[in-house]
């Protein structure tokens, strides 16, 4: 498949479960070197991100982060939120003063809505959202130019897929970073997709912007897609 990706754009990657979605992520996270054969390329602002080794895959490496679908599972439970949103940036910015660091978590998390205190706070006591937000915050804590977000609503409730979907949308604006927005929900996709790449089978089936797709879908797979989604209402 062949995509591209501005700063300040969304891409939704759509299709069934088991078309290879959370694959392309993870190949462009380079997390499937050793695992997997890939062929071709993938850029990040000029860097082929295949070739890159020691400390340019290091701060390709903070360049690119994931919000999982699953925000149970991706915050390690024996940490305090304080450590979970630290650990990456003491990790891939190490020049950067603990006092700098703990400021600018306790900025992220008035970005994504949670109050201060929760830095001493587990995991486990906060809600499915709350906890999608502190994996937004995590994410965003080392200043990425691309989030993979693989499904980060599908495992919530309806009213707060709604808001997370908001509050990514705002921080997008705001930061102007890149989404890989990975989901099989094309209400979310109208939404906030700029543009839209549909697998089928591990191959790019339809690509283009949003509202050419949404209005005029080319391919027969996409045409189904659309038929037998429910629609959230587009944000103006
Ligand atoms: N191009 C590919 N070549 C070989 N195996 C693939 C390829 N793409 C996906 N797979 C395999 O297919 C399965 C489903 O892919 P996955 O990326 O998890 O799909 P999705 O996220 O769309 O549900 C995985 O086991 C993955 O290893
Ligand atoms: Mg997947």
């Amino acid at each position: 498949m062949s995509f591209s990706l501005d700063s300040g754009r969304t891409l939704a990657l759509v299709g069934e479960s088991g078309s290879g979605k959370t694959t392309v992520g993870k190949a462009l996270l380079q997390l499937l070197r050793g695992t997997a054969s890939i062929t071709g390329q993938a850029h990040l602002d000029g860097m082929a991100l295949d070739s890159l080794q020691g400390p340019q895959l290091h701060q390709a490496r903070r360049a690119i982060q994931i919000i999982f679908q699953d925000p149970f599972a991706s915050l390690n439970p024996r940490m305090r939120v304080s450590e979970l949103l630290q650990e990456g940036v003491a990790a891939l910015q190490p020049h950067i003063s603990a006092a700098d660091r703990l400021a600018r978590i306790e900025t992220l998390l008035d970005k994504v809505g949670l109050p201060r205190s929760s830095l001493t706070r587990y995991p486990h006591e906060f809600s499915g959202g709350q906890r999608q937000r502190l994996a937004i915050a995590r994410a965003l804590a080392v200043e990425p130019r691309l989030i993979v977000a693989d499904e980060p609503t599908s495992a919530l409730d309806v009213s707060v897929q709604a808001q997370i979907l908001n509050l990514l949308s705002d921080l997008q604006k705001e930061l102007g970073v890149a989404y890989l927005f990975i989901t099989h929900n094309f209400g979310v996709v109208e939404y906030l997709a700029h543009d839209i790449a549909v697998m089928k089978d591990g191959k790019l089936v339809e690509y283009g912007p949003a509202e050419q797709v949404l209005a005029h879908p080319q391919h027969s797979y996409t045409q189904a897609l659309l038929r037998a989604v429910p629609r959230l209402a587009r944000r103006a």
